[in-house]
């Protein structure tokens, strides 16, 4: 036995210090090798991994568990410095713009585990391949050809894929975050980016799709369960400041049988928005939205922006409601909440955990997390209660919690994600580089974090996800060195490879020591 698997994480692994260094540092007894970094070829048709990993998701190939699969990556945004190079006077070059569009979007990747034990890449694999901001994509639910989108039906590739989740059929969903620098830069249509995209990483026939029924935001990542009834119900969280938290309810009931047909359930079904105060689902609909925009005396929330008037014209049918459903939960009385980023559903019990990952706009510099109880334990309930779970600052030890991931002892494992401007400086000096830490949800040390992993300088760990066995784990380390100014004097060099002069964000694999 190698790993993780333990009733007792502390018992396990001694809990590592804060620490500035240039190192992804692991407790003792644990390494990491680096499956693949920025630029390495994929495949044999020459395709490159893309620039800032996040989300990683493996899927296990040939019936062979945990040591051979195929690993989905995010790639979230590029930097010019080591990408497409700064603009010019007039905007980028076709060339320049096919390197902001193909390095970000996803990679799939062959990987196996070695005789070593390290993880490595198949590069003559079949499956290898590379989505991006260049890939055809179609449209399905309400959005698909409304006048909302332009009339579109199948818009152009994916970028500013932060995290994302497995569906109940296997097949990954990715989540389009940030779009509007590469949208502007690129001159595309705005309205084509900000939903959730799948994409079946066994079979490049299988159109890759947006699902515009999931609401167009600032997504983080989805986590997807089964409501009591059988429907599939989808929580997602919008990263901003003072946004809302979300969750899907599809129309029909998942059939395992139908394998990938159940991606039709990601095309009907309502969209929901967290009312914190009353602890309720809000559905945002058509109907609502109208009968809201039309009362005499309604006042645009000034979160919005926009004026009463402007609300009025530009809700007029449902495919509105989902392009601009930030405003449709805001207008229905949603809660504002502090950047809430991942959510997971408890495997143990149901319950619902969103990292709110901070908000300065009022204070709440460090963070929490967040728990749901849905009533009667049911995800297609429309009536919660929650509690705050932890809260980050120097007593728990972690600040800005960002992506979560169960572990099969009730662990949640949470990365941290202080930008990089505000690392090792003032009020976060405290917290060193960001990190890795194990939170144990059940038992007497519930809600206490434990630190796992180091991150190089400027980075942000990201992305961590296990093997079925647990016995490895998958991390992605993200914009090392990201506050260089000037590109011979790099801030980092991990993950330093010999004769490289740059940093390289890379994926890595990390094993334990034998029990
Ligand atoms: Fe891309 Fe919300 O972090
Ligand atoms: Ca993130
Ligand atoms: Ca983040
Ligand atoms: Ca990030």
């Amino acid at each position: 036995l190698f790993g993780f698997k333990t009733n007792k994480v502390s018992g396990y692994f001694n809990p590592i210090q804060h620490s500035t260094e240039d190192k992804l540092l692991l407790p003792k007894g644990f390494q990491y090798n680096v499956v693949a970094a920025y630029g390495d070829v994929i495949n044999a048709a020459g395709d490159t991994f893309g620039y800032n990993n996040d989300y990683t998701a493996f899927f296990p190939l040939n019936g062979r568990n945990s040591d051979k699969g195929l690993l989905w990556v995010n790639h979230e945004y590029t930097n010019p410095l080591w990408v497409e190079g700064a603009a010019g006077k007039s905007g980028y070059s076709a060339d320049q713009l096919n390197k902001l569009l193909y390095n970000q979007g996803g990679s799939i990747i062959e990987i196996y585990r070695d005789g070593d034990g390290a993880w490595k890449m198949d590069k003559n694999s079949q499956y290898a391949r590379r989505i991006t901001g260049l890939t055809p994509f179609q449209l399905t639910g309400p959005a698909k050809g409304s006048k909302a989108v332009g009339g579109a039906s199948t818009v152009q590739g994916t970028f500013a894929n932060c995290s994302g989740g497995i569906t109940l059929w296997n097949t990954v969903l990715s989540c389009e975050e940030n779009y509007e620098n590469t949208a502007e830069a690129a001159k595309l249509n705005s309205t084509h980016y900000g939903w959730v995209i799948e994409v079946d990483l066994f079979n490049p026939q299988w159109a890759v799709r947006k699902h515009t029924a999931l609401g167009r935001f600032h997504h983080e990542n989805s986590a997807m369960g089964l409501a009591a009834d059988g429907r599939v119900v989808v929580y997602m969280g919008d990263d901003e400041k003072d946004a809302c938290v979300y969750k899907f309810i599809s129309k029909g009931k998942f059939d395992a049988a139908k394998e990938k047909a159940n991606s039709l359930l990601l095309e009907d079904g309502t969209l929901y928005a967290a009312n914190f105060k009353k602890g309720t689902w809000v559905a945002l609909t058509i109907d609502a939205v109208k009968k809201a925009v039309n009362t005499p005396g309604f006042k645009a929330p000034s979160l919005i922006g926009k004026t009463a008037d402007r609300l009025k014209a530009q809700f007029q049918s449902q495919a509105d409601v989902v392009v601009y459903a930030s405003e449709a939960a805001l207008i229905l009385g949603a809660t504002p909440t502090d950047r809430p980023e991942d959510v997971e559903i408890s495997p143990f019990d149901n319950t619902i955990f969103i990292a709110h990952t901070n908000n300065d706009n009022h204070g709440n510099i460090h963070g929490h997390i967040t728990r749901f109880f849905e009533k009667d334990n049911d995800l297609g309930a429309l009536e919660f209660d929650f509690e705050i779970f932890a809260a980050g600052g120097r007593q728990s030890g972690f600040s800005a919690p960002d992506n979560l991931t169960f572990d099969s002892n009730g662990n949640l494992w949470t990365v941290t994600d202080i930008s990089g401007s505000s690392i090792n400086k003032g009020v976060h000096a405290h917290f060193g580089n960001n990190g890795l830490y194990v939170i144990p949800t059940t038992g007497k040390n519930a809600g206490e974090a434990l630190q796992f992993a180091s991150a190089p300088t400027d980075a942000e760990l990201t992305g961590p996800s296990f093997t079925p066995d647990e016995t490895t784990l998958f991390l992605s380390v993200q914009h090392p060195g990201e506050q260089t100014k000037e590109i011979n004097k790099p801030t980092s060099l991990w993950p330093h490879r010999p004769g490289d002069s740059q940093p390289r964000p890379a994926v890595v694999a990390i094993t334990g020591f034998k029990l």
